[in-house]
């Protein structure tokens, strides 16, 4: 259960340091923002049909999702069963204790709030069925991702998530290394300092667009016929 945890929690590493990066498009304007968007749906074009690269990444992310929360919820239920209605008797004493308790717990509700972060965040920004702070467009992308972030309680909405997703990580990370059998006395720092780096990088990547959406700094999306005229010339 706790490799099935490390395996499927890596893949969702990888997945949302792509995503993070990918964000980072934003930079380059609407255009080009958009054609990244575009360009992820037309991925092995005609090998596989229109969407099909997203619809393999979708299952297998869905698959991920369920052997993770699974596992996550079998383990917890068999510890309280093994534990019975006893509490601990033999309590660890100072910082371990405390340290752990808190990871535990950050790890339990932190998970819930990704799993809700996740339903509304596709909500937002894939199904289009939320859309804070103006008309969203199949499509577009960044344009969707501007209006929704106009809103301070959009954006605290992603921070609060962030701040899950990276406590998450920050122990995930140990953990999974743990349980993979990469902890041994002298790596102990440097996986320490991996994890660290890991999930705060992660938030500062994510964060920065939006911060940067909120306080003015990018462009206005272009009017649909400016767009009309932009996205033909890149062929999208
Ligand atoms: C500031 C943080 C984030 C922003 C601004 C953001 C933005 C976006 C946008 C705009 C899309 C839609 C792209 C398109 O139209 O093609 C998207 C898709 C997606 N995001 Fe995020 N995202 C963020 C964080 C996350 C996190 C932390 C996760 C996972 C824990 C996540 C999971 C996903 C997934 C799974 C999709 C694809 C949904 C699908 O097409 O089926 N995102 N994101």
């Amino acid at each position: 259960m706790k490799r099935m945890m490390a395996f499927s929690g890596i893949v969702f590493l990888f997945f949302v340091i792509f995503h993070a990066y990918g964000n980072l498009h934003y930079f380059e304007g609407e255009i080009a923002y958009d054609h990244y968007a575009h360009f992820l749906r037309e991925l092995l074009v005609p090998i596989l049909p229109h969407s099909g690269v997203l619809w393999i990444l979708r299952i297998v992310l869905l698959v991920c999702l369920l052997a993770h929360a699974g596992s996550a919820f079998h383990l917890w239920a068999r510890n309280r069963r093994a534990r019975g209605s006893d509490k601990y008797a033999v309590k660890k004493s100072g910082a371990d204790y405390f340290a752990s308790r808190y990871a535990m717990r950050t790890m339990r509700w932190g998970g819930v709030i990704l799993l809700l972060f996740i339903v509304w965040h596709i909500l937002q920004y894939t199904t289009l069925h939320i859309t804070p702070g103006g008309e969203y467009i199949h499509g577009r992308a960044y344009s969707n991702m501007y209006y929704g972030f106009q809103l301070w309680w959009v954006w605290l909405i992603y921070a609060v998530s962030l701040v899950a997703l990276c406590l998450h990580v920050w122990h995930g990370v140990w953990s999974a290394l743990q349980t993979l059998g990469a902890v041994r006395g002298n790596t102990i720092p440097v996986i320490r300092l991996i994890a660290f780096v890991v999930a705060f990088g992660l938030f500062a990547v994510f964060m920065i667009v939006p911060t940067l959406i909120l306080f003015g700094y990018f462009p206005a999306p272009m009017s649909p016929a400016e767009y009309a005229a932009a996205a033909a010339a890149v062929g999208m």
